[in-house]
């Protein structure tokens, strides 16, 4: 198969790790018989240098052509002072609209080979940690109506709005509920709804779609214990499911207690097979150039890319199994790094997983 990917390197250390994904997807093609072609466009602190915005036209045409999109990571310092619409964080929410990608599929497991990095006590995590949070991603607070005023006292206010309506919550919810049946066959719908108008819609939302998918457990569980369970007894979740702004949080807290945040893939899905693909993590600034990045996020990235958007499930696994293999072997970047381990650089990394495929 031929696919086109439009590349989104970004700021930071996005163009270094894009990189390595870029050589195993070639070996991929190369091994299975596909051929990946590339189109760089820009987006974030790179796009605003060399455009003045951070999500150029350009970029949305080439990636709307596109099969898929593979993005590193965008923002820096250098840009943390620009108004919201300009800053590079406005290109990500950006592209996210424009192509209409309302799932965020981000999955948090225990590699066995990096347990020791797990922040968690050995006896919370004993009952296994793999779970996928399936974030809803162009609604709610970072897309609703916002503003900054003065009034006439002189007094300073912001506000930013929190909607959902039935079919965003409705669309998302399936997404849920059949990866649910691809896996542990368990969701557990993430809300505020002992306070929040929009957390009590989407309860109600959510009871409705539960009612086509008998075979799956299910569990309403609000936000902020949610936060608690997950550092409790993280074995207990299998899919969850929530609103965009708790998604972000949350999914930052399970791949915390992973242990490795630079080991997180994510894959952003809309109604088509079109998906933007991305690692969890930010742009790194302060090791951005260095050679010191772990790649294997956006590596796997690409691999959730061949799953989702190409109908590629062997060579994904092809890929997932080569990171394993370089793991069990003692490889480790710096972020991941422990005793006994061997530390290698970025592109070390790539080449080492490259050469298990
Ligand atoms: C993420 C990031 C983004 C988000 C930012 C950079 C806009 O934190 O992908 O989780 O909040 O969605
Ligand atoms: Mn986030």
């Amino acid at each position: 198969m031929v696919k086109n990917i439009a590349v989104i390197k970004g700021d930071g250390i996005g163009p270094e790790i894009v990189t390595q994904a870029q050589l195993v997807l070639d070996k991929v093609g190369e091994k299975f018989g596909h051929k990946f072609n590339y189109t760089d466009v820009l987006m974030g602190g790179c796009a605003i240098d060399a455009t003045g915005v951070p999500l150029p036209q350009e970029t949305v045409d080439v990636c709307l052509k596109s099969d898929s999109v593979l993005l590193g990571a965008v923002g820096g310092p250098k840009w943390d002072t620009l108004p919201g619409k300009l800053r590079p964080e406005a290109g990500l929410l950006g592209i996210r609209g424009a192509l209409k990608l309302f799932a965020n599929i981000r999955p948090a497991k225990l590699f066995p080979s990096l347990a020791s990095a797990c922040p968690l006590k050995e006896e919370i995590t004993n009952a296994g940690l793999d779970l996928v949070i399936v974030r809803e991603l162009i609604g709610g607070a970072y897309f609703g109506k916002r503003d900054t005023y003065v009034d006439e006292n002189g007094i300073k206010t912001a506000y930013d709005t929190m909607a959902y309506s039935d079919f965003e919550i409705e669309r998302i919810a399936r997404v849920a509920f059949e990866m649910a049946r691809k896996r542990r066959s368990k969701v557990h719908s993430v809300d505020k709804a002992n306070v929040l108008d929009s957390s009590r819609l989407w309860r109600e939302v959510v009871h409705k779609v539960k009612e086509e998918y008998p075979d799956v457990e299910y569990y309403d569980i609000l936000v902020d214990n949610c936060a608690m369970q997950l550092v409790r007894n993280p074995g207990q979740f299998d899919v969850m499911v929530t609103e965009n702004l708790f998604g972000d949080i949350l999914s930052d807290e399970a791949s915390m207690i992973t242990g490795s945040l630079g080991m997180i893939p994510s894959a952003s899905l809309g109604e088509g097979t079109l998906g933007l693909y991305e690692p969890i993590h930010g742009s790194a600034p302060d090791i951005a150039g260095q050679n010191k990045a772990n790649p294997i996020a956006t590596i796997l990235s690409a691999a959730m890319m061949l799953r989702y958007s190409f109908d590629m499930a062997k060579e994904a696994d092809a890929i997932e199994n080569a990171v394993n293999a370089v793991l069990d072997e003692g490889f480790r970047t710096g972020d991941i790094m422990s005793d006994g381990k061997k530390l290698v650089s970025c592109t070390e990394m790539g080449a080492l997983i490259v050469e298990k495929i």
